[in-house]
């Protein structure tokens, strides 16, 4: 069954796609799309001719996720272009941005690790002024996502966690996001067939307990921030604790924050020292 949410954005049809509109509802609903006629508005519109149309329908039909067919996700009231394969900003991320935002001065230095599309840092880059900001991940895929995602708001390097990273960002980080993959081996097997057929293992497999990944962030992020400055994880309500065990272990204070609406927890890790001028939270913090 296909369920899409992310979308928030339309334009109108072009006059082929006006003949096709009810064909292409018709079609994605008896493919199982719960919301068929919005994701038709999608693709009409998406759609250049009428084999594109064709094409994207047949693609969305065989289970594709929405938003690798037309080649984009709304998140953050931004329009974040997604490829084949590369992770899909999920909703609840908008969550971990607006903590982010929360302790994001301008011209902070931030870094997106494990950046996917780059939906975070672009979101960050967009509401706060003059960020300094890196992002880096190990999927070629996704870094040429995060570089058209980012543009000139940013640098995006390709590698394993910190590694691409230039030295000169040791002890200057002020905030360091990451929304690494959490899901335990074993799970991805029942997640949707959309995530587990057509996101990239790298952007899912977060090892035995699902923490493997964090956990080496978390290990080495000391080293990164500035005095003060602040590591942000996503994670899950039931890992939240071994997500605290990995970040306390490496001599960061913490706290848990979540989100009922949005299904969505983060963890906070402050380095000690420094004094840092935290923003009024933005509204997007309280969404
Ligand atoms: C859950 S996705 C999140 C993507 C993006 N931050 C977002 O919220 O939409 C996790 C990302 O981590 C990347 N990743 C996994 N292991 C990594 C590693 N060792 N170093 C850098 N990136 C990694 C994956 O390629 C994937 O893009």
């Amino acid at each position: 069954m296909c369920d899409s949410s992310s979308f928030s954005l339309r334009s109108s049809r072009s006059s082929f796609s006006l003949v096709s509109f009810p064909l292409v509802v018709s079609r994605l609903r008896n493919a199982g799309c719960v919301f068929a006629e919005d994701e038709a508005e999608l693709i009409v519109s998406a759609a250049r001719t009428p084999d594109e149309l064709e094409d994207m329908v047949v693609r969305r039909a065989a289970g594709l996720p929405l938003e690798h067919v037309v080649g984009w996700a709304g998140f953050y009231g931004l329009r974040i272009a997604v490829d084949a394969g590369v992770f899909v900003p999920r909703r609840r991320t908008e969550f971990l941005v607006g903590q982010a935002l929360a302790l994001s001065s301008p011209r902070a230095v931030v870094v997106d690790l494990c950046c996917g599309s780059g939906a975070v840092g672009a979101a960050l880059a967009s509401a706060v002024e003059d960020i300094e900001l890196y992002a880096a991940d190990i999927d070629p895929a996704a870094v040429e996502c995060a570089r058209r995602n980012i543009g000139g708001s940013g640098v995006v390097y390709e590698g394993d966690l910190y590694e691409p990273l230039p030295g000169g960002l040791r002890g200057r980080i002020d905030v360091l996001v990451a929304n690494a993959p959490y899901v335990p081996t074993e799970a991805i097997a029942l997640l949707p067939a959309e995530a587990r057929e057509h996101e990239a293992r790298v952007a899912l497999d977060g090892g035995s307990d699902g923490l493997d990944v964090q956990r080496r962030v978390a290990a080495a992020a000391a080293g990164w921030l500035a005095p003060g400055g602040h590591l942000l994880v996503e994670t899950s309500e039931r890992q939240a604790s071994r997500t605290v065990e990995a970040f306390a272990g490496s001599g960061l204070m913490t706290r848990v924050v979540e989100c009922d609406e949005l299904d969505a927890t983060v963890v906070v890790g402050t380095r000690p020292g420094g004094v840092r001028r935290a923003r009024v939270a933005h509204a997007a913090v309280s969404r």
